[in-house]
């Protein structure tokens, strides 16, 4: 029988594909992560949970921008108690890693969030050290490499599972948040959350968001994400999870070559369907087969060659 192309691995993780579902995307339930699954993805992220839980921002929390979307939910969550029955249940319903998406106020909050989800069978936990429109959870911890660090360090401390940290882009040099999160133990790194933006209407002359600021994902940030995965890989050895605008099979293969082991995919979900795994990973295939290459391991990191 032939070996599957696509199978990599990410930390301890294996995955039949280097596709994952981003955080916030689908949200919590199990039916709508049991829908990626069957769509064909590698692996899921939830949306991101916290200690208690948190409403949200009243809308409108999402607006459209030309080429993405700029979005404030507010990490609308119930809270890790009452989620980790859903954890359950997913772990239950589907074959691929369940990663689960921590945020916080402070280290000792992840940490404990961190160890709730993983009793109840996350095979991973993702920090959201990154949020750009919630004040004083992940994004100023993730803009601090002495708080990150402490972050890392205190969650990894409460897991046996891999811990993953998603990157904000929100910093003059990515690679020093990166340094600092794998010093203190991160086994992958996600890069990257959405960009600082903010959309005005023109008629009411007033910003449109409830909440004014919001984080600008797709397309009309790959080139941002992708940089920041390729001067990652330059200078740090931890597994890179690419995030930001993948939409084609040809954005996926970009992310790879710069350095991401695996790479996840939001906007294109919301805004297409879940088809675009199936159609992601048939394109990676066929790249594979016309370079003549058996793995896709063989091309992660390649641009880096000249
Ligand atoms: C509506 C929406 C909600 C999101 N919620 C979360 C979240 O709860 N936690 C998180 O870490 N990232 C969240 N993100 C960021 C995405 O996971 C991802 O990092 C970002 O959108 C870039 O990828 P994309 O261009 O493929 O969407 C959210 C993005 C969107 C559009």
């Amino acid at each position: 029988m032939k070996s599957n192309p696509l199978k990599t691995r990410l930390a301890s993780l294996q995955l039949e594909n280097p596709t994952a579902l981003a955080s916030g995307i689908l949200g919590y339930s199990t039916e709508s992560l049991q829908r990626i699954a069957e769509a064909g993805a590698g692996a899921v992220v939830t949306k991101s949970v916290g200690l208690t839980p948190r409403m949200g921002y009243p809308n409108p929390t999402v607006v459209q921008a030309s080429d993405g979307i700029i979005n404030a939910m507010g990490l609308p969550n119930p809270g890790i108690a009452e989620y980790a029955s859903e954890i359950r249940h997913t772990k239950n319903v589907i074959a691929i890693p369940l990663i689960v998406s921590v945020y916080g106020y402070t280290a000792e909050e992840y940490a404990q969030v961190a160890k709730t989800a993983t009793a109840a069978g996350a095979d991973a936990v993702e920090l959201n050290v990154s949020c750009p429109h919630v004040k004083e959870t992940g994004s100023e911890i993730g803009q601090n490499p002495t708080l990150l660090k402490d972050t890392v360090r205190k969650v990894k401390a409460a897991t046996s599972k891999p811990v993953i940290v998603k990157l904000s882009p929100n910093v003059t040099d990515i690679v020093e948040t990166a340094q600092a999160a794998t010093t203190a133990g991160a086994d992958a790194l996600t890069a990257t959350n959405t960009v600082r933006a903010i959309a005005i209407n023109t008629e009411t002359a007033l910003p449109i968001l409830s909440n004014t600021r919001g984080g600008l994902s797709g397309p009309a940030i790959k080139p941002i994400a992708l940089r920041a995965v390729y001067d990652i890989h330059e200078q740090v050895n931890t597994p890179i999870i690419g995030c930001g605008g993948v939409t084609t099979w040809q954005d996926a293969v970009e992310f790879l070559l710069a350095g991401a082991t695996a790479i996840q995919i939001g906007t294109a979900i919301a805004q297409q369907n879940p088809a675009v795994f199936t159609a992601i990973n048939r394109g990676i295939t066929a790249y594979l087969k016309k370079k003549k290459l058996g793995s896709v391991k063989e091309i992660v990191g390649q641009a880096h060659r000249h």
